[in-house]
């Protein structure tokens, strides 16, 4: 792979700050005697150790050596011991051939991220130029378009359906390129395909084996690069878990973000992302240029907790949510059924957080949750996540993640009066 294709004017000239260099040279050889770095005199430092109380009841201890590590500057890659800990769980997770294999080009690589979206943009932004063409599902979560747009990119929809984003779509989409065209650095053929493969935000849908075999085949044929943003992969309602994208990676074409957010906290702002390492390189120098690393204090409580865990209690947590979001699905399924029977349609979701409804009796559904926001409950139009937003939308996205069954109820019952009221308007 010509991992420089992948890579705007931007973060091809992109090399390491000499100061961060030098401190790793001191976090590499503690016993240094070091003049050189702009590390804080750790007496000035207040903070000396922590513990903190878990839902089990069981307690995390952060010691003052750890402590002390966490408040000082560190590696932009992540703590090692915890880039380690993500590493091992995508061995056995993904198994990628590119880590399976140490002599593989693609060198699969593991950094610790500030959360995925953070990622995705430093990512975007190392990878876009101006005229670019991106492959994108649709409908799909709208941050990277919100990203992509103003980098002066020109998205091209993919379109999802009940089984997320459909090849035959997608072989259509790039039918205007010869896969030829992909060696010819003048030419606008796309690099990037961006997907939401599991528990699809807003469709709840995801992604089939062979569909991702079949979407693999066509990067591999159009050297595409594909951006797998997965934040729900854990939380999907049927085991076995599909295979990711990354476990398909003969080639090292594939981007893959995990994150925390979803089956930890969003607050600890922590993530990984899986990828060839030329590509990871260039993006932990922009972690260098700007967040310099992901909070000390978030990744010592994230290692402890992991520690603490190991993979099995880990997977064994993940699974325990998602069972409380199959759940709440089931209940909100019940809800709809309550009180949007004849009114809207909606298959069940595969994993994740959300409802997509569709409601056939209008043409787009603004006035309608404007109605059920003044009625007390708040739902996310449809167009939102459409590549044109301004053209008129039938959808909403409810997220369930939040919600008790009395909201779910009383919510429903605000979205059905609603658009009732509506459409006693039209007759
Ligand atoms: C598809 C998708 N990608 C990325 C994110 C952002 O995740 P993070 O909290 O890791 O930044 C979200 C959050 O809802 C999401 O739904």
């Amino acid at each position: 792979m010509n991992y420089e294709r992948f890579q705007n004017q931007a973060c091809l000239a992109r090399t390491p700050t000499p100061l961060r260099q030098m401190a790793l040279m001191m976090i590499k050889r503690p016993n240094v005697i070091s003049m050189g770095g702009g590390l804080p005199d750790p007496s000035a430092i207040p903070f000396i150790d922590a513990t903190v109380k878990l839902r089990d009841g069981s307690e995390l201890h952060i010691d003052p050596a750890d402590m002390a590590l966490s408040m000082q500057y560190s590696h932009s890659e992540g703590y090692p011991a915890l880039r380690q800990w993500f590493k091992e769980l995508q061995k056995r997770i993904h198994n990628p051939p590119g880590m399976a294999n140490p002599t593989h080009p693609s060198g699969t690589e593991v950094i610790v991220i500030n959360g995925s979206q953070d990622a995705l943009f430093k990512t975007f932004n190392a990878m876009v130029s101006r005229g670019d063409n991106i492959l994108i599902e649709n409908p799909a979560y709208p941050v990277p378009c919100t990203i992509l747009t103003p980098l002066g990119c020109n998205l091209i929809p993919v379109e999802a359906d009940a089984d997320g984003m459909n090849p035959e779509n997608l072989r259509r989409a790039l039918s205007r390129w010869s896969p030829e065209d992909a060696k010819d650095p003048n030419s606008d053929i796309p690099k990037l395909l961006y997907c939401v493969p599991t528990g699809g935000n807003p469709t709840g849908s995801g992604l089939t084996l062979q569909r991702k075999q079949e979407i693999y085949k066509l990067a591999q044929e159009y050297d595409l690069m594909i951006i797998e943003d997965d934040p729900y992969y854990y939380l999907q309602f049927t085991e076995p878990l599909t295979p990711s994208f990354l476990s398909l990676d003969v080639d090292g074409r594939v981007m893959r973000f995990d994150t925390l957010s979803k089956i930890i906290s969003p607050g600890v702002r922590v993530g990984f992302l899986t990828g060839p390492q030329p590509l990871l390189q260039k993006i932990t120098y922009e972690i260098m240029y700007s967040t310099i690393h992901v909070s000390g204090i978030s990744q010592m409580l994230v290692l402890a907790l992991l520690k603490k865990w190991g993979h099995d209690k880990f997977l064994a947590q993940a699974k325990e949510i998602s069972n409380l979001y199959l759940k709440k699905s089931e209940l909100c399924n019940m809800y709809l059924e309550k009180h949007l029977t004849d009114l809207a349609e909606w298959s069940k979701p595969s994993g994740g957080m959300f409802f997509w409804i569709k409601i056939p009796s209008i043409t787009d559904t603004k006035e309608l949750l404007e109605n059920t926001y003044h009625r007390d409950a708040l739902f996310v139009g449809g167009s939102a996540f459409f590549a044109d937003r301004s053209a008129p939308c039938q959808y909403i996205r409810a997220s369930y993640s939040l919600v008790t069954p009395e909201q779910m109820d009383k919510a429903f019952a605000a979205l059905a009066e609603s658009l009732k009221e509506i459409l006693s308007k039209k007759t």
